[in-house]
């Protein structure tokens, strides 16, 4: 016999889990620079779909605008332009009460798996602490946040325990029990296991692919590792400069990069890719990541891109549907088959 869903909650109304539960279209998110009169272009122009049940995955270096976008989902921050729907409705246009209710449908976990705990209160207490402030606390949605710790792997003598005592491996599960007390359908991880050794990083995702099934949700996993990113997504984006690079079926990108930018990636990731792909699909990234308070022109990747073009510094590539499930952004990638460039892939460039 299947064991109930350990909801905590009956009382937050029910949402279809068919389709799309996230749109994100057109985004812009531009901070005001902290120096000088250009904003920051964190993110300029991303458009994604979550589907329900699906696991994306966001991959990129750092200040390629993941964590804006996670924040502009959650509404921490106000986009610049473009719009974020959820469950078709757009979620700039919601009221106060609106936003409240969503919150509880959407929930965050950080990289700092101790930022988000107070070192004052036991682990139950944190654990109860959502319930309490949403006025849901009733006796037997206080009962399943004990059946919420099992769930994630820690057993009943972490009950009265505070944050110090625990490893930072716990303190993530701790984490992630949290952000699942008020029954959300939409889960960001934000770099949510960055901080763990190798080895805790394994058994935290392992624990959480589980999770994500049995509580049905949707999640935003964002990482700068893609090999983390990869183990745990149905479909990743490549981000470069507050861009999307290409999307797709995680197997499918990795097997079959078609963007110059995710097959450097690619080959920087010893685990993923055997030795020999390695040398033939081999591109080395030089130079540092531009600023995005001045990107290039043109294609933002082209001056780090063995392949470009004149084209590529002025014409900006469109974001374009090449089949398969797939969307890149680069001149020369018209179609998922079509050989993308004369010298793609060519040991030479290795
Ligand atoms: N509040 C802010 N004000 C100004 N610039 C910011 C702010 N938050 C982030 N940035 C800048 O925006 C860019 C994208 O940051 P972020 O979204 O955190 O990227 P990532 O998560 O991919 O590392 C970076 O250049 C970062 O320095
Ligand atoms: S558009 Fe040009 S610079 Fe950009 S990825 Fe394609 S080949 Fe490289
Ligand atoms: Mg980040």
């Amino acid at each position: 016999m299947t064991e109930p869903k350990p909801s905590a909650t009956s009382v937050v109304p029910a949402v279809d889990r068919s389709g799309e539960i996230l749109a994100i279209d057109g985004l812009k998110v531009h901070y005001k620079a902290r120096q000088g009169k250009h904003p920051v272009r964190a993110v300029d122009g991303v458009s994604l779909q979550i589907r329900r049940g699906e696991t994306f995955g966001l991959i990129g270096e750092s200040g390629s605008g993941k964590s804006t976008i996670g924040r502009a989902v959650m509404r921490l921050v106000e986009p610049t332009s473009g719009r974020v729907h959820f469950d078709g409705k757009p979620i700039s246009a919601m009221s106060r009460r609106q936003l409240k209710q969503l919150r509880r449908r959407f929930q965050i976990v950080f990289q700092d798996p101790t930022s988000a705990l107070d070192p004052r209160k036991t682990i139950i207490n944190s654990l109860r602490e959502p319930l309490e402030v949403q006025g849901l606390a009733t006796p037997a949605a206080l009962d399943r946040v004990d059946l919420l710790l099992s769930r994630v792997g820690l057993n009943t003598s972490f009950r009265d325990r505070y944050p110090h005592e625990l490893s930072g491996g716990q303190k993530q599960r701790v984490n992630i029990a949290r952000a699942l007390v008020l029954d959300p359908v939409l889960l960001v991880l934000d770099e949510a296991v960055s901080a763990l050794d190798v080895s805790v990083q394994a058994e935290v995702l392992n624990m959480f692919a589980a999770l994500k099934v049995e509580f049905g949700l949707s999640v935003l996993f964002i990482g700068h590792d893609l090999a983390v990113v990869a183990h745990i997504s149905d479909r990743i984006g490549v981000m470069y400069l507050g861009k999307l690079m290409e999307l797709g079926p995680t197997d499918e990108v990795l097997d079959q990069p078609l963007h110059p930018y995710t097959a450097a990636l690619r080959s920087a990731e010893p685990e993923v890719v055997p030795p020999s792909d390695r040398v033939r699909h081999r591109i080395l990234l030089t130079g540092e990541i531009p600023s995005p308070t001045h990107p290039p022109s043109g294609c933002v990747f082209h001056p780090r891109c063995p392949y470009a073009q004149e084209v590529c510094s002025t014409t900006v590539p469109e974001w374009r549907d090449v089949g398969d499930d797939r969307w890149v952004a680069c001149h020369f990638v018209t179609s998922v088959d079509g050989h993308p460039h004369p010298t793609w892939g060519s040991p030479a460039l290795g």
